[in-house]
């Protein structure tokens, strides 16, 4: 099964070229990011999107702005790509990914004492977090394949997919690595309101993999579990702090019906989504445009002068939490974050 690759850099076109996932199922194409503001407003307008796909951005997004800056002289080159990461940083606010790629990069940029020497090194960096996120994933689909046995229905939210990620998934990595394995497994894709991330991205990429999949209203997932048509949850994360996992809006939802219906709900997320440093408090909630809600397909679905909230994601406390699948192995909460802090510095974050 070879997935889909959601972003690289191209050094020929100095570019970051990333697949529009907007546009997805009906076109296939690529973007070309050539400025720091063309991929800020890729991020912005969800053309990448997904939390460790976000962190890739990140890392990639570095490496042009340091190509991009002019600056011969190396303290006031750092300067401006210190702004410059601040910027990439701010575009989108929840998933801790994004910061966590930045950060890898500049770290690696700030050894360095030359201007040739930071620019190759932040795209030594960028490759090298791009390739632990994929192998994280593949990590975390073995681990989480002991989970499912024999013939399996799985419900998931959004898109925790390839196109979520450098390649292979997250959710959809359990789902895959379940699937080599020999087991039989359908996916249940919640269509995910408002941007239809499950029945545009998460139904193209599984049936692109020929993984049978179901596309439902978000609304009926309730309904399906009570009829026991559900086996088990799988979401993604965009971030998981001691207290709660941030994930899509209606993921909350999903593991208090899970929770209700006696059907096991797993977090996938590797390491570099675990914010240990964080709590519900200090992250903010991604509020997005009122049109997202308010139209669709050019027609208004909602009347002009109507307050409209369109939050982002939602919080899920641990305890709805059946396991989190993770690329060091399965944990039932309560986390021990010591072994997860002591991992993430073992691999450099
Ligand atoms: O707004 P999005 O599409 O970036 O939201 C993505 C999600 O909520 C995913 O479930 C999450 O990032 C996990 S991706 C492996």
């Amino acid at each position: 099964m070879k997935a889909v690759e959601t972003i690289s850099w191209d050094d020929d076109e100095v570019s970051v070229t990333l697949i529009d996932q907007t546009r997805l199922p009906e076109h296939f194409r690529l973007v070309r990011c050539r400025s720091v503001d063309r991929l800020i407003s890729a991020i912005r307008r969800l053309e990448v999107r997904g939390a460790p796909a976000l962190g890739v951005a990140g890392a990639y997004g570095v490496v042009l702005a340091s190509r991009k800056i002019r600056e011969k002289e190396h303290s006031r080159f750092m300067r401006a790509l210190w702004v410059e990461a601040g910027r990439i940083t701010g575009a989108r606010p929840t998933a801790v990914n994004l910061s966590t790629g930045v950060d890898f990069v500049m770290r690696a940029v700030e050894e360095a004492h030359s201007v040739p020497a930071a620019r190759a090194d932040a795209l030594h960096a960028a490759r090298e977090f791009a390739s632990a996120d994929a192998r994280a994933c593949h990590e975390l689909g073995s681990h989480g394949t002991s989970l499912i046995r024999g013939r399996t229905t799985v419900l998931t939210h959004c898109n925790a997919g390839a196109l979520a990620c450098s390649e292979w998934g997250t959710a959809l990595g359990v789902v895959r690595s379940a699937v080599e394995s020999g087991a039989e497994v359908q996916v249940i894709a919640c269509e995910t309101r408002p941007l239809l991330q499950g029945a545009r991205l998460t139904a193209w990429e599984l049936q692109r993999d020929g993984i049978p999949v179901t596309v439902i209203p978000d609304s009926s997932a309730a309904f399906l579990m009570r009829r026991g048509e559900i086996d088990m949850v799988i979401v993604g994360a965009d971030r998981v702090t001691p207290d709660a996992v941030f994930n899509k809006i209606g993921t909350y939802m999903h593991a208090v019906s899970a929770r209700y219906h006696e059907i096991p709900f797993f977090v996938a997320a590797p390491l570099s989504t675990f914010d240990p440093g964080r709590s519900t408090d200090n992250v903010t909630i991604e509020e997005r445009d009122r049109n997202e809600v308010a139209s669709c397909g050019g027609a208004v679905t909602v009347p002009d002068g109507v307050d409209v909230r369109n939050y982002a994601f939602d919080l899920t406390p641990h305890d709805l939490v059946t396991a989190f699948i993770t690329d060091v192995g399965v944990m039932k909460p309560p986390v021990d974050w010591k072994q997860i802090e002591a991992a993430r510095r073992a691999r450099g974050m």
